[in-house]
């Protein structure tokens, strides 16, 4: 298996793989992950030469500890191998997802994890590494997303690709993750459970595609919270002001975090002999049980990985 599924996701900068500009700026930004685009931010005849200005920037950039991921083109197209290739052979070891656009079967990503495997035998690198993040951007990946999502053990996240997405199944919009005029309910509910879903049977990170209106920071933050509030962990950003956002929105709050902990620590306590070997008990006014801890390590978990620390400790009831 892979080794980044349980890293911090909450902002995912895409940065155009041919502007060295771009590449250069993205190092000091404090986003998560920052992935490389070989696909739509690269112009067909800038692809060639973008491959190479990857490479160049995963090796001798300094990402920091962002996870470091590189999007190439998808199967239907006639870039894809060369993409893997040229990137894998020429920076293995510094790269930590390929992401693969426009999936639409479990095959796709089984044909994605056997190159992998190919290159990194030739290359004496270690086998299973790298990791695979999966965009489900029409309607064949979202019917086949249960399968895709138990694909490969590369696999590590599975990501909405909105923009695609809404021209694939003819939505009337052209404002990206905004909400279709005319329809007065949420239209991307059912796309973004049946991703959250797949994700999460399969111990995976679901990720909220771009919001195109890179000024509306506000527009931004609400569909963040959206998704957020349904599970997701973590969104894409396309510029340096939405990162702090996404950040905050993908993180517990302080209160909440602490609130986790206490739980885990007093479940831990309760159940014990030392506690009365209970398996529930009252921490407040509030019971907590085995489905209690469960929540809590949610949380806990993605403060952890988000880097909070404790500011409350658990005190066992006086005797
Ligand atoms: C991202 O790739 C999208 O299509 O929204
Ligand atoms: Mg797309």
């Amino acid at each position: 298996m892979s080794t980044n599924r349980l890293r911090a996701r909450r902002s995912c900068l895409a940065v155009p793989g041919s502007s060295p500009r771009f590449l250069e700026k993205a190092q000091g930004l404090p986003a998560d992950q920052v992935f490389l685009d070989l696909e739509d931010a690269c112009a067909p005849i800038a692809k060639e030469g973008a491959r190479h200005t990857v490479v160049e920037a995963l090796n001798e950039g300094d990402w920091g500890d962002k996870i470091k991921v590189v999007r190439v083109n998808d199967w239907t197209t006639h870039w894809t191998y060369r993409d893997v290739i040229t990137v894998v052979e020429g920076a293995g070891p510094n790269l930590d997802c390929i992401m693969l656009p426009k999936v639409q079967d479990a095959e796709q990503v089984r044909a994605l994890d056997l190159l992998l495997t190919q290159i990194e035998k030739t290359m004496g690198f270690e086998v299973g590494r790298i990791g695979i993040e999966a965009q489900i951007e029409n309607a064949k990946g979202l019917i086949n997303v249960d399968a895709i999502a138990e694909a490969s053990p590369r696999l590590e996240t599975i990501i909405f690709g909105p923009a695609d997405f809404m021209a694939s199944i003819n939505m009337k919009s052209l404002v990206v993750g905004e909400q279709p005029p005319g329809y007065p309910a949420d239209a991307y509910h059912y796309i973004l459970m049946r991703i959250l879903m797949a994700a999460r049977a399969n111990d995976l990170q679901a990720i909220d595609g771009p919001y195109l209106q890179i000024r509306n920071v506000d527009g931004f933050t609400d569909v963040a919270k959206r998704a957020a509030a349904l599970g997701f962990d973590g969104k894409w950003v396309l510029h340096p002001g939405q990162i702090d956002a996404a950040n905050e929105v993908f993180s517990p709050s302080q209160e909440d975090y602490d609130h986790a902990e206490l739980i885990l620590d007093a479940y831990e306590y309760f159940t014990s002999s030392e506690g009365g070997a209970k398996g529930s008990a009252m921490l407040g006014d509030e019971m907590i049980d085995e489905a209690s801890r469960k929540m809590a390590l949610v949380v806990a978990g993605k403060g952890r990985a988000a880097g909070l620390t404790r500011t409350s400790k658990f005190e066992p009831p006086a005797a």
